[in-house]
């Protein structure tokens, strides 16, 4: 096991009703001012937004508001939050919605405080030495920015999608009502499914042996998350499902299972270009890509392949062709991204073979390699996006 720093600063606060707690909670962290913060209008319908004011009130808190944070947040609206915080002297920042609003706003959060351009701690110009605290009320479990450091936004001008990781940004608190996320639509449900998914694969494939712990946490939120997803799906009511998906999320995320080894990330940067280039959901975008990776760099170790499909998916273990089960777990994990509604193949999510060079070019690896599980260079990356056009 390497060695490892394990940080999680994160108050949850989880189960019904908590939103009603936000007042306290910004209390108890100091704000004194607020920007509340979110995204196309689902938190007004649903009488969140109000609720979350209500419990604002009730503490006597003051707050401006900044709505509009569209999927893949933009820097446009960035930029415009850092002058409302600046102009409203705001020093808590608290996101109500998605992944997309909590990004917003913690890159509203470091750039408030910094005189230069934001955009520096995501292009990789500067590293953040400050930042406004965050707290979260999430609505959508997805992206696990709620216990996260990151925060990934897209440039308007040229739609490059870009992250940065600082500690600084991990909320201070994040409320998590399983019931909130009752009201996604199914392909929304569906689009975090993958993305939480995504999240433990992207940890589980390493070249670090013997993390027994990591492989085993790993795979508990996955088996979790193959067995949840449907029931959410059928009901969307289920708040038993939702509250396993809503914590699944989290733990996905926070990076619980992916200390002590090193971990890949690849096909995340690879549908970033996805979601950049053509405005697609992170979580659809992720389900094309993901099994056309599995399938370009099974080789690399079919033996890791061949237990996910065994523990995860029951295959049967073949000891005389490994690769023959490591086959078959990447043709069921396609077949349950179907059964969910997910595209599995480029025509599927509208993307266009034809834009491949554009996509590998804004990749912008040049002629180096990008490491992790299997290091790749722009022809590699080039052949996953192949793979995925046909869906394997
Ligand atoms: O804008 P509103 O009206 O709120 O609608 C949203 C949006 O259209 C809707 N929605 C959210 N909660 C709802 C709801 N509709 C009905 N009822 C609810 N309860 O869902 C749509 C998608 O929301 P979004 O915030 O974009 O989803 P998600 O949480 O998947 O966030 C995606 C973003 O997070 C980034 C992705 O790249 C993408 O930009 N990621 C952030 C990470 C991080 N910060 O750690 C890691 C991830 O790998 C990911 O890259
Ligand atoms: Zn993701």
């Amino acid at each position: 096991m390497n060695n490892f720093e394990f940080y999680s600063p994160t108050k949850f606060v989880f189960g019904r009703d908590t939103e009603n707690n936000c007042g306290q909670l910004v209390k108890e962290a100091g704000g004194a001012k607020v920007l509340l913060h979110f995204g196309g209008g689902s938190v007004i319908r649903s009488g969140l937004l109000d609720r979350v004011k209500a419990s604002l009130d009730k503490e006597s808190i003051p707050y401006c508001e900044l709505g509009g944070v569209q999927p893949n947040p933009r820097d446009t609206l960035v930029y415009k939050g850092i002058e409302l915080c600046r102009n409203e002297g705001v020093d808590f920042i608290l996101a109500v919605g998605g992944g997309s609003v909590i990004d917003s706003a913690k890159a509203i959060a470091l750039g408030v405080p910094y005189d230069g351009d934001f955009w520096d701690f995501y292009c990789g110009k500067d590293i953040a030495k400050k930042a406004v605290p965050v707290g979260t009320v999430l609505t959508i479990a997805a992206a696990g920015s709620e216990g996260s450091g990151n925060s990934v936004i897209t440039k308007e001008d040229g739609m490059v999608k870009r992250g940065t990781g600082s500690d600084l940004i991990k909320p201070v608190f994040s409320v998590l009502n399983p019931a909130l996320t009752c009201t996604l639509p199914a392909y929304q449900t569906a689009c975090g499914a993958v993305d939480i998914m995504a999240h433990v694969f992207e940890r589980y494939f390493t070249n670090t042996k013997d993390v027994e712990i990591t492989d085993r946490l790993c795979e508990a939120v996955l088996i979790t998350m193959v067995n949840e997803v449907p029931k959410a799906l059928k009901n969307p009511d289920d708040y038993e499902a939702r509250a396993n998906i809503m914590w699944a999320g989290m733990v996905a995320h926070n990076n619980i299972c992916g200390v002590g080894r090193d971990q890949d990330w690849n096909s995340h940067g690879i549908e970033h270009e996805l979601s950049g280039l053509y405005d697609c959901a992170h979580g659809a975008g992720l389900a094309v890509i993901f099994p056309a990776w599995m399938t370009f760099v099974k080789d690399h170790d079919i033996m890791r392949f061949a237990q996910i499909a065994v523990r995860l998916w029951g295959c049967r273990m073949d000891f005389a062709d490994p690769k023959r089960t490591a086959l078959e777990g990447i043709e069921k994990f396609k077949a349950f991204l179907t059964s969910i509604g997910m595209p599995v193949t480029f025509a599927e999510l509208g993307a266009k073979e034809e834009d491949i060079p554009v996509l590998v070019n804004n990749f912008g690896i040049g002629e180096g390699k990008t490491g992790g599980f299997v290091a790749l260079d722009k022809n590699d990356i080039a052949n996953i996006y192949r793979i995925a056009c046909k869906g394997n």
